[in-house]
């Protein structure tokens, strides 16, 4: 009986983190189809990643020059690495996330994508479930372009990096040239992309402490549409207050692992009162 216990204390201090790979997603694209700024992709990750309060930076800006696309960190792709994190969820288990942002990146002479590569339009290219990019190094903040040698350098695995599950981003705020109207389409197709795959999704509202109740509102009503029969799950972030950021992961590690308890999610309002 003794013997019992101390195995199973054994393999529970020494048991290996659970891997979860996941692609974060969501509107992305030049001014004319994102609005003046970006939905909120990479300072979520930004948030997620890096535990110090010192790391987070909101300058993620996806206009480049050609030298930077070409880099070792964007690697001709439209896709950053993010890198890796443990993460411990409420019940004990330790998660590993590997995070990649598929977004589009912009050439900062013709204000165009690049398109160097040819590739599918975006809400398509974005569901994609295997990726791989030979000696990838992981992104950490804009300066870090051109001086690579000066910063951490972590490689994206070898390999083919496949896709568990996916973090697609609505942003709540309202800004300037984008219409809901647009956002709410492109949403909605990468959603019907991403159930094609059969991979589990999460749907994360971003910049909540700006947010727009009536934006709030076609957010829920687009999950409950008809066709997404198993409605999705809706976590409320603020990247800039580190509300709900990590709890958004760990919903969408908690359906990939099939976690049988119950996953806390708490509401906006009701997160922001207890940070
Ligand atoms: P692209 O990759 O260029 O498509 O953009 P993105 O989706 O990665 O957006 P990014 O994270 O770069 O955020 C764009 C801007 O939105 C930031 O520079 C911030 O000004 C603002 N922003 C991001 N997160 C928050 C947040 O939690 N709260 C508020 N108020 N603003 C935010
Ligand atoms: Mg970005």
């Amino acid at each position: 009986k003794i013997y019992c216990r101390y195995k199973k204390q054994f393999e529970k201090t020494t048991a290996l983190p659970r891997y979860i790979n996941v692609a974060v997603v969501g509107l992305s694209g030049a001014e004319k189809e994102k609005g003046a700024v970006g939905v909120g992709k990479s300072c979520l990750c930004n948030r997620f990643m890096r535990l110090s309060s010192d790391d987070f930076k909101d300058d993620h800006n996806s206009l480049l020059s050609n030298s930077d696309f070409s880099g070792r960190v964007v690697n001709n792709d439209n896709f950053l690495y993010w890198g890796d994190v443990i993460k411990t969820s409420e019940e004990g288990t330790d998660y590993m996330f590997r995070v990649i942002e598929q977004t589009e990146f912009i050439d900062d002479s013709t204000f165009q994508p690049f398109c160097g590569v040819k590739t599918d339009p975006y809400i398509k290219r974005c569901v994609a479930t295997k990726i791989e990019s030979p000696e990838k190094l992981m992104y950490i903040c804009r300066s870090q372009l051109g001086i690579e040698e000066k910063y951490e350098q972590k490689v994206l695995p070898p390999g083919e990096f496949s896709v568990d599950g996916f973090l697609c981003v609505f942003d709540v705020s309202v800004v300037p040239g984008r219409s809901i109207v647009k956002q709410l389409e492109t949403v909605t197709n990468i959603l019907t992309n991403i159930k094609n795959t059969k991979k589990p999704v999460v749907l994360v509202t971003t910049k909540n402490d700006k947010f727009n109740e009536a934006y709030v509102q076609e957010v829920q009503k687009l999950v409950s549409h008809s066709e997404f029969k198993k409605a999705i799950p809706i976590v409320e972030t603020s990247a800039y207050l580190n509300v709900n950021v990590d709890a958004a992961f760990i919903a969408l590690a908690h359906i990939i692992d099939r976690f049988k308890g119950r996953t806390k999610i708490v509401p906006y309002l009701e997160s922001v009162k207890t940070t």
